[in-house]
């Protein structure tokens, strides 16, 4: 189920294409996990091409069951386009009303509202593709000293709805947010 979203430009920065990951992603893939600030956010850092391999794999597999959605994000360039984000749809199970998105921005393309406007995009066909298989509401699950991943769950449409206890592997308590099926 192959799907092409797109997201507006902005005053200041262009559109957004999102598609499913390409194994011809794996050069950006790999260079966008050398920024510390996405290995520091991310539990499972991709640091050399089997992790990368593994990734795209996963990414694969995960289409193809129907249930775990990576999503590429990308911006047009001169010469074509280029990586700036990720965005994942998890645990989409028929009957359950509710999955969850993550998401982190390539560390040159912070600061533009990549991120809202992508998880926005992803959102909005979420609730559409899996209207009939039960989808309500979208979870989005940040630790509390990451502000800027609470920024993006607001300016995504997805409402603070509690503290979360720190846990095992997270250290610090947590925000859950949460956006509904319009
Ligand atoms: C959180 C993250 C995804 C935000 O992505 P983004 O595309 O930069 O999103 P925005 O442009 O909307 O910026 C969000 C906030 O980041 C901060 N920010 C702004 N410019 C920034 C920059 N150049 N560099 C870093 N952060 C910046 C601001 O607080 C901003 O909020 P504001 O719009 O109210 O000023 C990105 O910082 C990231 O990838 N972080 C590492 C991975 C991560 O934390 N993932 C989420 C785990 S829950």
């Amino acid at each position: 189920m192959p799907i092409v979203l797109r997201a507006a430009p902005t005053p200041t920065a262009p559109g957004l294409l999102l598609r499913p990951w390409r194994d011809g992603d794996a050069d950006e893939l790999l260079a966008a996990y050398r920024d510390p600030l996405l290995r520091r956010w991310t539990r499972q850092p991709l640091t050399g091409r089997a992790d990368v391999r593994a990734f795209l794999r996963r990414s694969r597999q995960g289409w193809a069951a129907g249930c775990r959605f990576s999503i590429a994000v990308l911006e047009p360039t001169d010469t074509g386009e280029r990586l700036v984000a990720h965005v994942l749809l998890k645990e989409v199970t028929p009957g359950r009303p509710y999955a969850e998105v993550g998401y982190w921005t390539a560390g040159s393309a912070r600061g533009r509202g990549v991120a809202p406007r992508a998880v926005d995009a992803v959102s909005a066909w979420a609730f559409a593709r899996f209207a009939a298989a039960g989808l309500t509401r979208l979870e989005l699950l940040h630790q509390v000293d990451n502000p800027a991943s609470c920024r993006v769950a607001q300016k995504s449409g997805y409402a603070f709805v509690e503290v979360l206890p720190a846990r095992p592997p997270f250290p610090r308590d947590g925000h859950r947010h949460v956006r509904h099926r319009p």
